[in-house]
């Protein structure tokens, strides 16, 4: 099981390893970003409580698994799940970021403290490669990625469907290990 034994306080959240119990909590945080944010890939209708409980369920059993949340006054604000490709020997290496913040608590810094606590995390547990993904116009998430040293790797073309629109995606990465293949 992969833990995370800190409970961190930062400017009035906190921050803590997700459990079983948060399940109803990280439902409706993830059914409020996914009704107001078309950046995420999910729509309301596709997340489910039970879907959402099996999740973290499932994560908290698995070696190199990360899912935190953010809380304020009791609420769930914020997740991030980093996730290592740990099912072929030949990618264990590599560890993958995604988050979400409430939109009444975006732009607040906390996506860009989340981020680099997932970084810190895959690079303790292991990391050569950390990568992520997102669409060509997130700009915060854009902006974190860079100021944490990734790099655009490149894009993904007409790869989301947003209404009537095609959008890219761009691949970010972060060489953290030693290796040679450094570009
Ligand atoms: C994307 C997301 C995680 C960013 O987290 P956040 O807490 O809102 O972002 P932050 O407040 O940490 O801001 C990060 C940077 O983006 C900038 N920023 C924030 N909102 C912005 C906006 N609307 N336009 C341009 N820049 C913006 C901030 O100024 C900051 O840049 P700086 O370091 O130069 O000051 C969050 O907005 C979110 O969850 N959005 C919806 C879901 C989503 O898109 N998830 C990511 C899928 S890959």
């Amino acid at each position: 099981m992969s833990t995370f034994p800190e409970k961190l306080e930062i400017d009035g959240y906190i921050i803590r390893q997700a459990l079983p119990e948060d399940a109803e909590g990280l439902y409706k945080a993830r059914i409020d970003v996914a009704s107001h944010c078309d950046t995420v890939l999910s729509t309301p209708d596709e997340i489910s409580l039970e879907g959402v409980r099996s999740w973290v369920e499932d994560w908290l059993k698995r070696d190199r698994r990360l899912f935190l949340l953010v809380e304020r006054d009791g609420e769930i604000v914020g997740q991030l799940w980093v996730w290592f490709y740990d099912s072929k020997e030949k990618l264990k290496h590599v560890a993958e970021i995604g988050l979400e913040i409430v939109p009444s608590h975006q732009g607040k810094g906390l996506g860009k403290k989340l981020f680099k606590i997932g970084v810190e995390w895959a690079e303790k547990n292991g990391a050569v490669r950390i990568q992520a993904e997102t669409l060509e116009r997130n700009t915060p998430v854009i902006k974190i990625m860079e100021e944490c040293g990734f790099r655009l790797e490149g894009k993904r073309y007409a790869l989301v469907k947003n209404g009537n629109r095609y959008e890219n995606a761009v691949c970010y990465y972060k060489i953290v290990g030693s290796t040679t293949e450094r570009e």
